[in-house]
């Protein structure tokens, strides 16, 4: 059986850590797994406030490289250092601002594996391809140039690029029918979240869809209030 995880990217946001105690007051021996995402700076706080509770930390990007004349990168070496377990990898908000292609977002994903960082690789359609009929056809290209070539375990989210933000989410029909296809070209046993305006009222309808392993969340991983409720609903579907 994948792992269940209930995953926060905060993005570019910086909440009052107070919300993370919050978090973990509500679930102190959550059924799951827990994980959030702060940006890179707020890293080695957080994951320091945290060790002494059940929740993990992750990165948002990292360089292909271990270390060296880069400058504004941070290696996966470094996330780890400052406490990650995971890495947040591909996310379309990166393949839009920086061009990341998916040869890169591979190449950091073996450089995360090589860190013993657990990549959580990002893919997703725009509108525009899902509108004329190309989802599973990117999907499956994305993947194909993106998985690392290793047996090592990692976390697929399926993201469309027209639901994160945005209030919408795909029908529970064409998250399955995505989440079938990654099933079947991705390792055994890898955890497959899906990710894009999950909030608590939404959340156990989509849990409830086969093949999903749970949620990468944005916007409503940066409260206890928004976020709790979701893990309660990933707790429940278990
Ligand atoms: P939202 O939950 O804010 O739509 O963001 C989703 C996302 O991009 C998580 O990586």
């Amino acid at each position: 059986m994948p792992q269940k995880i209930a995953a926060g990217n905060w993005k570019m946001n910086a909440p009052d850590l107070g919300e993370v105690d919050a978090l973990a007051r509500q679930h102190p021996d959550p059924g799951v797994t827990l994980l959030l995402c702060p940006p890179a700076t707020l890293l080695a706080a957080l994951s320091e406030r945290l060790s002494d509770m059940k929740i993990q930390t992750g990165g948002q990007d990292c360089h292909t490289a271990s270390s060296g004349a880069h400058t504004g990168d941070v290696s996966a070496a470094m996330l780890k250092a400052a406490g990650a377990s995971h890495v947040i990898l591909g996310h379309s908000e990166r393949r839009a601002d920086h061009g990341e292609s998916d040869a890169l977002v591979r190449q950091k994903a073996e450089a995360a594996l090589e860190a013993s960082l657990t990549p959580i690789l990002c893919l997703g359609e725009t509108l525009e391809q899902r509108d004329s009929g190309q989802t599973l056809d990117v999907i499956e290209t994305q993947l194909a140039g993106s998985l690392p070539k290793t047996d090592a375990p990692l976390i697929i989210a399926y993201e469309p690029v027209w639901a994160i933000g945005t209030g919408r989410t795909p029908t529970p029909g064409q998250i399955e029918e995505v989440h079938a296809l990654l099933r079947d070209r991705s390792p055994a046993d890898t955890p497959l979240l899906y990710g894009g305006s999950v909030k608590g009222s939404n959340a156990a309808e989509i849990f409830a869809i086969a093949n999903v392993d749970g949620a990468l969340v944005g916007g409503a991983s940066l409260t206890a209030e928004a976020f709790s409720p979701i893990v309660s609903a990933l707790e429940a579907s278990v």
